[in-house]
């Protein structure tokens, strides 16, 4: 008999790409195939995603579409993971009654056992509340042999009014380093160079594994030290730190730690004083922008990105202004850019002066506008120089696709595997990508 398949597909952020990778772990452990195809799929798995608007209606639109597939083939499962299950788990099984299993972010390790309940039992649903075995526990299945995420924290103890996340990941808790440095040891002897670590707020890694007051430890920068010395890895980088927690010895063990990469995720979501209030995020533009000088000043050419929100409740044209500013100084090398969309259940959702779409539209197309050619003058500095690309996937228009330890992205020419390491000579910019040439090798041989 054929093995059973599945279909996953993932939403959202990083952690949902780790999760992703355990949920492919725990149905190959069963003994499933991934497919691509509904039709063939036994089990389809979407792992959402509850950040912003419109999730909920594009999971709704991608069941409707499972549903003649499930009447045409009842055996089918259809699961439903990840942030809206956590938030939504009731009502998704109302208005989707033909979802078999809804599983929250901190139920994942039950997954086989609810579908096989499902078989037996009818639906399932399970969206506790407390993580009680992490995620990086179960096997994974990457996507790409030579990257892995590694997450060193789960949840936030942060309250930014604009974000559900607090509400559906939970509190903070991290892995004790001994576990993370464990799975790093592990995943550099089977072939792995690179990895990202992923936390909400990876600066407040260990808060909560350390006596209030006692050990007061600056722990993620103990950890990036322990993680650089791991042979075989070669890159490591790590996502977000929050500019409130930023600590100097971060900025000390990223210069002194030659594996971890020259760059950084450094969220300023507004770069007015008052909107920052308002959301709650307890730095101010004129700290924000004394924190990228220092980081600057360390590590020559660090690459910096953001994530900006334009149209926050209550946000003025001089708070929007106070935003093009920052920008304007900071000279980001990209930046996620997002209109404030009210999450129910988050403080902003009920705050007044909530903005109209046509003006927060006409604000995110002027922020746009300015990030792009920032960022294109960014990638034109790069023209000329040399970079090691870590080769991805294939380029879109042929040719191979990588990155540079910036995080900058470089196509090539010519066919190479992913996992490659090329030494490229940046010979063209986009806003978005740099373009790259085999550098030549330096001939040795004695002339004359
Ligand atoms: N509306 C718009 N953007 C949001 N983000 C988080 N919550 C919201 C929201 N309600 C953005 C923030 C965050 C990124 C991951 O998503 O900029 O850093
Ligand atoms: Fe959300 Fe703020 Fe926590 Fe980031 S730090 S996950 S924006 S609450």
């Amino acid at each position: 008999m054929a093995e059973p398949r599945y279909l996953l597909r993932t939403f959202g952020c990083q952690m949902n790409e780790h999760d992703s990778e355990r949920i492919a772990g725990l149905l190959t452990a069963d003994g499933y195939v991934a497919t691509e195809e509904a039709a063939d799929a036994n089990v389809v798995v979407f792992n959402t995603c509850a950040i912003r608007e419109n999730a909920d209606n594009r999971l709704y639109g991608n069941l409707g579409h499972l549903r003649p597939l499930k009447q045409a083939n009842p055996r089918m499962r259809i699961v439903v993971a990840g942030c809206l299950a956590q938030k939504d788990g009731g009502t998704i099984r109302e208005r989707a009654p033909w979802v078999d299993v809804v599983v929250g972010t901190h139920a994942l390790p039950g997954l086989i056992e609810l579908l096989h309940r499902a078989e037996t039992e009818g639906p399932q649903l399970d969206v506790r509340e407390q993580t009680e075995i992490f995620p990086s526990a179960l096997p994974a299945l990457r996507e790409v042999a030579h990257h892995a995420w590694v997450s060193i924290a789960v949840g936030c103890d942060n309250a930014c009014t604009f974000c559900i996340v607090p509400l559906v990941r939970g509190p903070q808790l991290s892995r004790p380093i001994g576990d993370v440095l464990a799975e790093v040891q592990g995943l550099a002897r089977r072939g792995v160079v690179e990895i990202t670590l992923l936390g909400q707020n990876v600066n407040t890694y260990g808060r909560d594994l350390t006596v209030p007051r006692s050990a007061q430890r600056p722990l993620f920068a103990d950890l990036l030290r322990a993680v650089n010395r791991v042979e075989g890895l070669r890159r490591i980088r790590f996502t977000s730190p929050h500019p409130h927690d930023f600590t100097p010895d971060v900025i000390d063990a990223m210069a002194e730690s030659d594996k971890v990469c020259e760059h950084i995720h450094f969220p300023l979501q507004s770069g007015s004083d008052r909107v920052l209030r308002a959301m709650h995020r307890s730095y101010r533009r004129e700290r924000y922008l004394g924190w990228l000088e220092r980081i600057r000043a360390a590590i020559p050419g660090i690459a910096v990105s953001t994530d900006i929100i334009v149209g926050f409740p209550g946000e003025s044209e001089e708070d929007f202004e106070d935003t093009l500013d920052v920008v304007r100084r900071a000279r980001f090398d990209q930046a996620y850019t997002f209109q404030y969309s009210p999450r129910p259940g988050t403080r902003a959702a009920e705050m007044e002066g909530q903005l109209d779409k046509p003006e927060v539209q006409e604000r995110f197309d002027r922020l746009v506008a300015l990030q792009e050619a920032i960022a294109l003058e960014r990638m034109r500095e790069q023209v000329g120089s040399s970079a090691e690309v870590l080769i991805e996937g294939l380029g879109r228009k042929g040719g191979a696709q990588g990155r540079t330890r910036g995080n900058r992205v470089v196509h090539v020419g010519g066919e190479h595997a992913p996992g490659t390491f090329l030494d490229v000579r940046i010979v063209g910019a986009h806003p978005h990508h740099l373009e790259g040439e085999l550098a030549e090798r330096r001939e040795h041989a004695a002339v004359g």
